[in-house]
């Protein structure tokens, strides 16, 4: 299976959701192996599904809290989520990891915690400049992914977004992301979660992503910044379905 999520992270306002949407229920056609979903800021989540309707693209939110409920104030719960319709989660976004000190200890509960709700939970993984250039790459994505061997198998999402290719237009080349996306794979497998579809995210635009989504392990891709248009968002789930 491919999946490619757009990632609005906190951009666009009611009006630029509205022709997001209308454009998504007119220009959106659904293919058998390939998964559309729009990860929207919580407060327009319900907005988005009223509008994007039974046109197939998915609602994901951008991050949870594990608790299902209580004396968190200012949380969003994945029960809260699931009530509204959400499809899943993207949990360990390395914006959270790195403005907002997600750690790996509270994405084993948010992981566990998304699928109890039934929440398909999308892990974000990926190492910065600094790690890549220190030789520490591979132990980096080796820890993130090791959550997974305490929540066990289940559903599950990777995205691999190398920190230094997000936003920054300077996209991971295809060798470097073969690279990765082989060692992602291996690991997975070696936490028992072969066969785990894996995205890859940092820079993506409808001028790489056709060559990137032929690369090995790659199923995919968590888009920030083109997914902000509709016309180039569709455009790169009609590249996924090519
Ligand atoms: P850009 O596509 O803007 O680089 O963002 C990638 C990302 O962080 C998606 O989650």
């Amino acid at each position: 299976m491919r999946i490619v999520i757009a990632n609005w992270k906190m951009n666009l306002l009611s009006k630029d959701i509205e022709a997001f949407c209308a454009a998504c229920v007119s220009g959106y056609k659904p293919k058998a192996g390939v998964e559309a979903g729009i990860a929207a800021p919580y407060i327009y989540l319900k907005d988005v599904k009223a509008k994007l309707g039974p046109c197939g693209v998915k609602l994901y939110a951008q991050n949870a809290h594990f608790e299902a409920k209580g004396a968190f104030t200012g949380e969003i719960s994945m029960a809260q989520l699931k009530d509204i319709g959400c499809d899943g989660v993207l949990l360990g976004h390395s914006e959270r990891r790195h403005i907002f000190g997600e750690t790996n200890a509270n994405l084993v509960k948010k992981v566990k915690a998304a699928r109890e709700h039934g929440l398909m939970p999308v892990l974000c993984i990926g190492e910065t400049l600094e790690e890549r250039d220190g030789g520490k790459m591979f132990d980096v994505l080796r820890e993130q992914l090791a959550v997974l061997k305490e929540t066990g198998a289940g559903p599950l999402v990777v995205a691999y977004e190398p920190v230094w290719a997000i936003g920054t237009g300077r996209v991971a080349t295809v060798e470097q992301i073969r690279e990765v996306h082989a060692f992602v794979a291996e690991e997975l497998a070696r936490n028992g979660a072969a066969g785990t579809p894996i995205q890859y995210g940092g820079s993506v635009t409808p001028d790489n992503f056709a060559e990137i989504i032929q690369v090995p392990h790659v199923a995919g891709g968590l888009v920030g910044g083109a997914a902000l248009v509709p016309e180039k968002f569709l455009k790169l789930i009609e590249q996924a379905q090519a």
